[in-house]
């Protein structure tokens, strides 16, 4: 059984994201807001390739120093946490676990080279669902990639609601992937947030690493 005790800095690469939320390469051209995007590769390359994303997370209060030993710590715990529990995933993508830790690091590393720069540029903000600091209709898209629904354990139901609620205040539309939680179960709050977003659409994408999690919601007003 999967079991951490927070949410911990871990950062997928730019095509994990383009997979998970079914992203078209049009979307280079849209404001595209991750919440919760901690190190992930997402915002260095779009913005490489001409994108404007924005990532909002409470970690970037911290110095690249400190976001650097942040992730030496949770390489050891997510990486004995996925041996114990291989079984869980689908290895297709990532070959072994060793395959899996090179791939992190290669993310984690694209997203510290970027990180001074980007923040100066604006693009990596200190923020926390469910407060974030811009105007309403700020952003075309908001995504949420492994922090809602996946920690469902720790994140009540009304945390999510209101998350959600901010994230359509400054985006037209919000994605989020996985709707699984740690352990590869529907997250528990999903009855409740379909039935209080009926513009709701349930998407089966192109990625699948932990078994059964292959579909992202999206949301629109
Ligand atoms: C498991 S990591 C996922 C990182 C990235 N989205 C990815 O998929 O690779 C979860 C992230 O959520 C961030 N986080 C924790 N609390 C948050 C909050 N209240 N609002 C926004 N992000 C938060 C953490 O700092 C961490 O970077």
């Amino acid at each position: 059984m999967i079991d951490y005790k927070n949410i911990i800095p871990w950062g997928r690469s730019y095509t994990e994201y383009v997979n998970m939320f079914h992203l078209s390469p049009g979307f280079l051209s849209k404001k595209v807001l991750g919440c919760g995007d901690g190190p992930a590769a997402f915002n260095a390359i779009a913005n490489a390739f001409g994108g404007h994303v924005v990532s909002a997370d409470p970690i970037f209060k911290l110095s690249k120093k400190e976001i650097e030993a942040q992730i030496n710590n949770s390489f050891s715990e997510v990486i004995n946490q996925t041996r114990a529990n291989m079984e869980q995933f689908n290895w297709e993508q990532f070959g072994s676990l060793e395959g899996l830790g090179k791939i992190r690091m290669k993310s984690m590393k694209q997203f510290l080279n970027d990180y001074e720069e980007g923040k100066e540029e604006g693009r990596y903000i200190e923020a926390s669902l469910p407060d974030l600091p811009f105007d309403d209709n700020t952003f075309d898209i908001a995504l949420s990639s492994h922090f809602l629904l996946l920690y469902s354990e720790l994140l009540d139901l009304d945390f999510h609601l209101r998350a959600i609620d901010e994230m359509l205040r400054i985006s037209k539309e919000v994605r989020i992937f996985p709707i699984i939680d740690l352990n590869s179960k529907l997250s528990e709050h999903m009855p409740s947030i379909l039935e209080k977003y009926p513009d709701h659409e349930l998407l089966t994408v192109n990625y699948e690493f932990q078994k059964g999690g292959n579909q992202m919601l999206k949301i629109s007003h």
